[in-house]
């Protein structure tokens, strides 16, 4: 029977975990004002040259995705240094490896106007049509590979110490207890980071592989790979990335519900059933964002569809549920940090619906390359994934004694968020089923006034996320001392 005592944080370990909230709310700010430009330009409230928006475009995407990384992370570590000895020199140098691939992309793009967006499409790097020169996609692509080294590294390091603690990988995803009669499974958090290691390490080598690829291929144009071979290999490394960072901060549900209600959350068989069937099906899954490519052998597309629809179900099922249960007449004292915790799962649970649907052959051939699809990526990541990292920020604030602000501030700071967040969510979805398309930076007149309405949503949760951040950047001076 494993040992699942509990561990006490170091002082550089908390640091660390304040330094990566401070990188999150900073990065997390200029990325979102980035998409108020970007969706103001479409309402026509500001013009942006076409190449401005396209590089705004691709630095957002690519800002956004690596901070719900570096956001996830930071939740996963703090929560994980609960369970098993983690190395803080890694995750030090995992954020580290962040900040100066991020100022490499900022260049490149910017400066070398590098507009590939984040999914740099094998051939476009090397193809530009003299919108931007080899060396601004060689710093892009280097940035990329140098992040995704970092957290390379970062979960290596947790798969290091999660071994070292329950021996084997079935053993800390609850296996003995799933398939046995472990009457002790591990905790919640151990489940989930393994989870969360197994799928990220073999999407981060899928990523570096083709980044290396098309690195040597702007150097060497007869260096080349079957287009249709690197782009499974970017969605595969894509598609798992964007959604270990959901697995990743759903650990602070599991950690801190239990502590606002005082009821445990005890991984029972169909929590241990679905967190070992999404390891698999995330994996699985990613050929949904291939539907519309003839060259996909037909029989992929059909798998990719069918696991589309339990893919992400399992583990948002036993959360959800297990989410309601928890604080069901639990007498749980509502503040912001429970609140933004709670609208996270509701964020997850609404944005999974319209990807679902999306991901039906038939409806993704009509729909795909419009603006649905921004719809619901941006329904469970703004208003699911970064929820839950602001709602672990304010928790990790409170708990360390900072000061709160008044409850008025609090209040609209959290409407603010989640009022601006239904509006740019919905209106991004309402455009896409009039079939307005998806990266247009000019719109024709018919669709202006839904994107208006979006471009005043997002000004809402620039602004409340602004003051969450401003919150959050305030406690951070303060000793981060509680778990
Ligand atoms: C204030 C909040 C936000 C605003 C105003 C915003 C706005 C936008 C806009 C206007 C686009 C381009 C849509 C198109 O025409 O195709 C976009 C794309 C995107 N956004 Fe956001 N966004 C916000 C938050 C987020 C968050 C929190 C994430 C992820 C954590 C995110 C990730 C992305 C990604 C991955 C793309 C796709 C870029 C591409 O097509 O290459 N956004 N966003």
């Amino acid at each position: 029977m494993a040992d699942h005592s509990i561990l006490v944080p170091t002082q550089g370990a908390r640091r660390a975990v304040g330094a990566y909230l401070a990188v999150f709310g900073a990065v997390l700010l200029l990325m979102m004002v980035l998409g108020l430009l970007m969706r103001l330009n479409q309402g026509g409230l500001v013009t942006l040259p076409p190449e401005l928006f396209y590089q705004s475009m691709t630095v957002h995407g690519t800002g956004m995705v690596g901070v719900a990384g570096i956001g996830g992370a930071a939740v996963l570590w703090h929560f994980l240094g609960r369970y098993v000895r983690l190395t803080t020199w890694v995750f030090v140098f995992n954020l580290v490896t962040f900040v100066i691939g991020a100022a490499m992309i900022l260049s490149a793009d910017f400066i070398g106007g590098f507009a590939a967006a984040w999914t740099f499409l094998f051939p476009l790097p090397a193809n530009a049509g003299g919108q931007w020169e080899d060396w601004a996609a060689a710093v892009h692509l280097g940035g990329l590979l140098l992040i995704g080294t970092g957290f390379l590294l970062f979960h290596l390091d947790t798969a290091r110490a999660i071994l070292g603690r329950y021996g084997s990988l079935t053993r800390a995803l609850g296996w003995p207890s799933l398939f046995g009669s472990d009457p002790q499974p591990p905790p919640a958090t151990v489940v989930a980071s393994t989870m969360v290691l197994i799928v990220n390490i073999l999407g981060l080598v899928f990523g570096a592989s083709v980044l290396v690829i098309s690195l040597i291929n702007l150097m060497v144009p007869q260096f080349a790979i079957d287009a249709m071979i690197a782009k499974n290999m970017i969605y595969f490394f894509g598609h798992v990335f964007i959604n270990a960072t959901i697995y990743m901060a759903v650990i602070a549900v599991y950690e801190l519900l239990p502590e606002y209600t005082g009821r445990p959350w005890k991984p029972n068989r169909p929590f241990l059933a679905a967190w070992t069937l999404s390891t698999v099906l995330v994996m699985v899954a990613y050929p949904h964002h291939l539907l519309m490519d003839f060259g996909m052998p037909r029989w992929v597309l059909i798998v990719g569809q069918i696991v589309s629809y339990i893919s992400g179900l399992p583990i948002l099922v036993v959360t959800a549920f297990g989410a309601l249960m928890i604080v069901f007449r639990s007498g749980l004292r509502w503040d912001l940090g429970a609140g933004l915790l709670f609208v996270g799962v509701f964020g997850w649970a609404a944005g999974v619906i319209p990807a679902i649907i999306d991901a039906t052959i038939i409806v993704n051939s009509v729909m795909h390359n419009t603006l649905w699809v921004p719809g619901h990526f941006h329904s469970y990541l703004l208003l699911g994934q970064v929820a839950m990292l602001l709602g672990f920020a304010c928790w990790l604030g409170k708990a360390s004694g900072g000061t709160s602000p008044s409850r008025l501030f609090n209040a609209l700071a959290f409407w603010l968020f989640v009022g601006g967040g239904i509006g740019l969510t919905q209106s991004f979805l309402y455009s896409g089923r009039s079939g307005v398309p998806r990266r247009f930076a000019e719109y024709l007149p018919e669709w202006i006034g839904q994107a208006r309405i979006g471009a005043l949503s997002a000004a809402l949760v620039v602004l409340g996320a602004a003051m969450l951040a401003g919150r959050l950047l305030a406690g951070l001076h303060r000793p981060t001392g509680a778990r």
